[in-house]
């Protein structure tokens, strides 16, 4: 049974980051599936041209654009590309980051920025220079300006090995309840979906080991369930039935977190 519900997002132009695998490669399908027109972005171009591949021969409209979040000049260039192909972007999903298997003791200083760089000055660069696009174009008025922050359970709970990546889901929550009452008056929604444990390209090596499998025995239903679980949220955030909803996070986990 589909978890994929009928929000209509036509006339809708979205951006998903890190959209070449996992959770945002499943979010642009979903986004486009329901209408939307959407850009998706990463560094992985023959990834992308994949998924690209998948939404149009699935019937919807949808666009590849090269992206680095950690670097301004790169953000710039994939929203002038983005904007070329289909008009201002009105919905934006914050989904690229990268995660480690280390405990702190372990991780490098280098590996520390990198966390950081991705997860949280990634996010900042990909929100702010949409929401800036989107208040030029006018979304006071048009009220249509929809951002979706991917944050994790771990910011709220302590899993192993989750410390510094953790740390950056937490800076992102916070960031989007702040950006959200900054922009309140300014048409655009800010909101943060926290998933629980999914299958991607993340989370595969831990899944596949024995401490996956115990972790997985631990959770209070003792299951994964797929990653289509966040697309009823993820749709209704950028849907026009969210106009009321902003500076909200919600947790989508199968109750991992509980
Ligand atoms: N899977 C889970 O259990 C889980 C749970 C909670 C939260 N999350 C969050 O969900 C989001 C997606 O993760 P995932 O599980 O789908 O992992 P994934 O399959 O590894 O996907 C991560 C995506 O981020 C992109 N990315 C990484 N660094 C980037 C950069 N510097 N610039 C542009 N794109 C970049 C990658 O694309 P390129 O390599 O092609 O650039 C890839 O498309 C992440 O924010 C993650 O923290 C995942």
């Amino acid at each position: 049974m589909s978890n994929d519900p009928q929000y209509d997002l036509t006339g809708r132009v979205a951006l998903v980051t890190g959209a070449s695998s996992g959770l945002g490669a499943g979010f642009a399908k979903a986004l486009a599936a329901a209408g939307a027109k959407v850009v998706l972005a990463a560094r992985r171009a023959d990834k992308l041209a994949e998924q690209v591949e998948a939404i149009r021969a699935a019937g919807g409209e949808a666009v590849a654009v090269s992206l680095d979040v950690t670097d301004e000049a790169s953000t710039k260039a994939a929203y002038d590309a983005a904007e070329a192909a289909f008009g201002t972007i009105d919905t934006i999903v914050a989904n690229a980051g990268v995660a480690t298997e280390k405990m702190a003791m372990g991780l490098t200083v280098d590996e520390v920025d990198s966390l950081l760089a991705a997860n949280v000055r990634g996010v900042f660069l990909t929100v702010t220079e949409g929401a800036k696009r989107l208040d030029a174009a006018g979304s006071r008025e048009k009220e249509n300006g929809r951002i979706v922050i991917i944050g994790s359970i771990t910011a709220e709970k302590i899993f192993p090995a989750t410390s510094v990546y953790g740390a950056t889901k937490a800076a992102v929550r916070h960031l989007g309840k702040a950006l959200a009452r900054e922009w309140a008056r300014r048409g655009i929604s800010v909101n943060v979906i926290q998933p629980g444990y999914f299958e991607s390209e993340m989370t595969a090596s831990l899944f596949e080991s024995e401490a996956g499998a115990q972790m997985i025995k631990a959770f209070p239903r003792q299951r994964m369930r797929p990653p289509s679980d966040l697309h009823a949220p993820l749709l209704l955030l950028c849907s026009d039935a969210a106009r009321g909803i902003t500076g909200a996070v919600i947790t989508v986990d199968d109750g991992q977190a509980l």
